[in-house]
């Protein structure tokens, strides 16, 4: 589905990511884990074709987009929840619901929004609420659904659990499985490895802008430095 290659990105004059590779196959919830300010957003906002790649290469089902603007590659098929959630607060759901389905044609509009409803029956419950009267996890739900409204085939996940309590963190886990059940691939960065490792087909660890290490989560789980870095143990 997604193939990173070598993905250098530079900001100013600092080397954010260095050589990145990474793959995603089709129907797998892939992680990246990494600690505070290795670059996981901007593997994110790359792949989004928000930062410009000074070198590597971006494919999606072999097709190359590194050098496309963000609507493209959003019509592609890619889309993202956020890091900060970037919600329009101010704005109704039902408001924000239709800006995630604005690359849809119109006839499909419906169809989607009853997709997503059916996961996320909050969306409908708050629909004339405004987006930044809900509480944290309805946020992080809203954010999602609006990044669905798309009709994604890879789905960009920028630590959805991100200041939420375990309770709502394992209620938002297990719709991105569901998610997954329904054949969206996922891309899922997470400084919660603990949560992120349950849930994944594979897993790869960054740190200072490269991968440092890749595995499947059982094999992560057992390594000594994964373990006393990530899981706290
Ligand atoms: N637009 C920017 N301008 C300058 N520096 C940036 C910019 N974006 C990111 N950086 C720097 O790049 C590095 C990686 O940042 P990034 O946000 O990708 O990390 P992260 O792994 O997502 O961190 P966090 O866990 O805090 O979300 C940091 O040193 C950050 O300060
Ligand atoms: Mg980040």
């Amino acid at each position: 589905m997604l193939e990173i290659k070598g993905l250098d990105v530079t900001i100013g004059i600092q080397r954010i990511l260095q050589s990145v590779s990474l793959e995603v196959t089709q129907g797998q919830i892939v992680t990246v884990l990494g600690s505070n300010g290795v670059g996981k957003t901007t593997l994110m906002r790359a792949t989004m074709g928000i930062y410009r790649p000074s070198g590597g290469e971006i494919l999606l089902k072999g097709e190359r987009i590194d050098r496309r603007p963000t609507h493209e590659i959003v019509r592609l098929g890619i889309a993202q929840a956020p890091e900060g959630r970037h919600l329009f607060p101010n704005m109704t759901v039902a408001e924000n619901m239709q800006l995630g389905g604005a690359v849809l044609p119109a006839q499909d509009y419906e169809a989607a929004f009853g997709e997503v409803v059916e996961l996320f029956p909050i969306v409908q419950q708050r629909l004339q609420q405004k987006a930044g009267s809900l509480s944290g996890g309805e946020q992080q739900m809203v954010c999602i659904a609006r990044a669905l409204m798309a009709r994604p085939k890879l789905l960009l996940l920028d630590e959805p659990s991100l200041g939420l309590a375990p309770k709502i963190v394992k209620l938002i886990f297990d719709l991105i499985v569901r998610i997954r059940e329904r054949g969206t691939s996922i891309l899922l960065v997470e400084q919660n490895a603990k949560a992120a490792l349950k849930i994944a087909d594979y897993a790869y660890v960054m740190d200072s802008g490269r991968i440092t290490m890749e595995g499947r989560p059982s094999e992560l789980e057992q390594d000594d430095r994964i373990r006393r870095i990530y899981l706290g143990g």
